[in-house]
């Protein structure tokens, strides 16, 4: 930017744990791209209309509707499936350069499998990615955001080997149906939460508990999915369509809990991020996670590792398949190392030997929400440097979330500030190459298991309206400035 950012901040100061910390009014750098995400079962709704199979969040909800805090789901959420051209007009107003959103799989695929193809599916994407066309918004999708066919859970999911070339039949359908409107793909969003929250702890669709087996099974046919439909794209389609793709990790940072508490913290660090980055950036498993994986294995009685290994062809074959490293970022946690935990039910902390808290101080504004620990994404990107390279990252989402969904949402406002003056200290202090921040997410939508009580939109949606109208919130005006300036500014 040319004049630099002129313009006065009231001074935000830090969260309790960084009282002195003062943000200052700075440019992005160069280039910077600003965008607003969303995910297909979050706001689609019509979720049996015009030939929609059914996905693993419909059927797991619609058998245990008690999964969901408030006891709703998302059939009709915010009914984007008919107005999708209010979502468009929220980010015209808002100026974002780019839209992070996702085709549901059963909507094109309705068992999931190429031979039965959905018309209608596919023209809703094709109306969606030609509106933003005309609107100069460049499109950011997603293949896969947790929304499996059923068809395809009910042969086994992401721990039956066959998904994989599904993934890349599903894949490579999709590059040629819309691959000239989409200029970066995201493979598949957060493999944590689809493996460690839908095959570990259960606590997302498709409800299965199993620890530390299913689960590592879950991480491995992840992984090679990403990798067969990443190279789809860079065999088959990159010289013609010139798009970006990668996959999308979320990772919260883990800080030591005193000096002594480092390597548990770093090891907590390649038990979440480095599962799947470090097979991705660098090559197979990190060295600490197998180890400990086989070690606690082999104390419970297993005859081999519960961590399923990669053949050295496999290794070859995921590995370098990514075009920037697109992060999801939210919280902190406080990481204690333990004494060797006890022989039982394995989990993944058990399996990383670490103790994992947040502090009373922390603030959060919903139930069960992520807290406010902004220096912690400061903290997170220099890891990701110092650990993986000198690569292009992008905030692929960061947000906060509260229960009433206020319109004066001055705490958003507060929340987005402090999480991105500590990014641009990465950037300013240590050349993180940060390109791009996406907010999550352009309104109230069916935050999954906590359905709609956990708002984070820059529009507010009442639920009640048949309408769905989108009602700005203060935070939209902010960002909108944010993006017009190309500062960080009040
Ligand atoms: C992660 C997910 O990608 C998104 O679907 C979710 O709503 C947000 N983070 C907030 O929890």
């Amino acid at each position: 930017l040319v004049f630099g950012c002129i313009f006065a901040l009231s001074a935000a100061d830090g969260d309790d744990d960084d009282k002195n910390y003062v943000v200052t009014s700075r440019p992005f750098p160069d280039g910077f791209m600003f965008g607003l995400a969303t995910a297909a079962h979050q706001i689609e709704g019509a979720w049996n209309e015009d030939g929609k199979g059914e996905q693993i969040w419909d059927t797991w909800i619609h058998e245990h509707p008690n999964v969901v805090f408030d006891g709703s789901n998302g059939d009709v959420a915010v009914d984007s499936y008919h107005k999708y051209m209010d979502d468009i007009a929220c980010l015209k107003e808002v100026g974002v350069q780019y839209y992070r959103l996702s085709i549901s799989w059963a909507r094109i695929l309705p068992n999931g499998r190429n031979s039965n193809v959905n018309k209608p599916g596919i023209d809703y994407y094709l109306n969606v990615l030609r509106a933003l066309k005309d609107a100069g918004i460049q499109a950011m999708v997603t293949l896969y955001h947790w929304d499996l066919p059923t068809a395809l859970q009910n042969d086994g999911g992401w721990t039956n080997p066959e998904i994989v070339d599904l993934f890349g039949d599903y894949a490579r359908l999709c590059y040629q149906l819309f691959g000239e409107y989409v200029q970066m793909w995201n493979t598949i969003n957060e493999p944590k939460q689809i493996c460690h929250g839908g095959y570990g702890i259960g606590a997302y669709a498709p409800g299965i508990l199993s620890p530390g087996v299913d689960e590592y099974k879950c991480s491995k046919y992840v992984l090679l999915a990403h990798a067969r439909a990443w190279r789809i794209y860079n065999d088959e389609f990159r010289s013609t369509q010139n798009g970006k793709i990668t996959i999308v990790i979320d990772s919260d940072w883990y800080e030591p809990g005193t000096d002594a508490d480092k390597e548990a913290a770093e090891t907590r660090m390649q038990f979440i991020h480095g599962l799947y980055g470090h097979p991705v950036y660098k090559r197979d498993w990190p060295d600490i996670v197998k180890q400990r994986i086989a070690m606690r294995s082999q104390l419970e009685g297993y005859s081999e590792s519960r961590l399923p290994a990669f053949t050295e062809d496999e290794i070859d074959y995921v590995s370098g398949t990514y075009d920037f490293i697109a992060l999801n970022h939210y919280t902190t946690y406080m990481i204690s190392a333990s004494d060797e935990p006890a022989i039982g039910t394995p989990s993944l902390d058990n399996d990383a030997g670490v103790t994992v808290w947040q502090k009373d101080t922390w603030q959060t504004a919903a139930i069960d929400w992520f807290k406010y620990v902004p220096w912690g994404a400061g903290k997170l990107l220099r890891w990701l440097k110092s650990t993986y390279g000198d690569i292009d990252i992008m905030i692929t989402e960061n947000g906060v979330s509260d229960q009433n969904g206020t319109l004066t949402d001055d705490h958003r406002i507060r929340f987005y500030t402090l999480y991105m003056s500590h990014m641009l200290d990465a950037v300013y202090e240590e050349n993180v190459r940060l390109t791009g921040f996406t907010a999550w997410t352009i309104m109230d939508n069916f935050e999954w298991t906590l359905g709609y009580i956990g708002k984070s939109g820059i529009y507010y949606v009442d639920m009640n309206d048949p309408d769905r109208k989108r009602v700005p919130k203060k935070s939209s005006t902010w960002y909108a400035n944010v993006i017009k300036t190309g500062c960080l500014v009040d």
